[in-house]
């Protein structure tokens, strides 16, 4: 299978990226094909402007390249910290412009834009791998998990990707080394049961 992994962290020695790494590797393994994107390191432009919105804008090279894999992956896996209860901004940008009409979703015949519309993408799955530095009781108790909500009804349902999977591994800031290793683990059973060995 085509899988596309979008990594958004700006420390490439973060466990965010130790996140992505574990994930390329398993996926590689299991014989699938990778498609990776770190955002930072690309500098991705996360700025939507005018010209952009509508979905006959002529696009970028890098905007149309983005798409065209998007719309081709069989599986989506996006890998970023929690920053007060959202993606950084510069995945934010990403969702702004790459989940674009015609290309993740589009209005049905007649419909102007109030109505639900038609998810597109391909990818049967997607996984959400996020870290944060709040207990996950507190994170849904006092902020109603607000990534949950994001990146499972506002995204990944409204673009008809069905089966959906997210983990939140906290808390990082105080985890020992040993912790890690075990989230790394726990990360490479998830891939193989979505993403199994082919
Ligand atoms: C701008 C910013 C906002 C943050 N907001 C939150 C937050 O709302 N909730 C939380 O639990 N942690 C928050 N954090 C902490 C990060 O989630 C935490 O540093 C990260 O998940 C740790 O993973 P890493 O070691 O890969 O950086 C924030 C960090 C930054 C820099």
């Amino acid at each position: 299978m085509q899988i596309t992994v979008i990594v958004a962290h700006p420390n490439p020695h973060s466990f965010n990226h130790a996140l992505a790494q574990t994930a390329i590797d398993r996926l590689t393994r299991n014989g699938h094909n990778v498609v990776f994107h770190d955002l930072y390191a690309e500098k991705f432009d996360p700025i939507l402007l005018t010209d952009e919105i509508s979905e006959k804008a002529h696009l970028s090279q890098t905007i149309m390249l983005h798409c065209k894999e998007i719309s081709q992956a069989q599986g989506i896996i996006i890998i970023h910290p929690n920053w007060w209860g959202q993606p950084p901004a510069i995945l934010k940008g990403w969702v702004d412009r790459v989940l674009r009409p015609g290309v993740a979703y589009r209005f049905v015949e007649g419909d102007k834009g109030e109505g639900v519309p038609i998810g597109l993408l391909r990818a049967n799955t997607a996984i959400v791998l996020n870290t944060s530095n709040t207990q996950s009781e507190r994170e849904s108790q006092v902020f109603g998990d607000p990534l949950e909500t994001i990146w499972k009804n506002c995204i990944f349902d409204l673009c008809g990707v069905k089966t959906f999977y997210r983990e939140t591994f906290s808390v990082v800031i105080t985890s020992t080394i040993e912790q890690r290793q075990e989230w790394l683990q726990k990360t490479c059973r998830t891939l193989d049961k979505y993403f199994p060995k082919i």
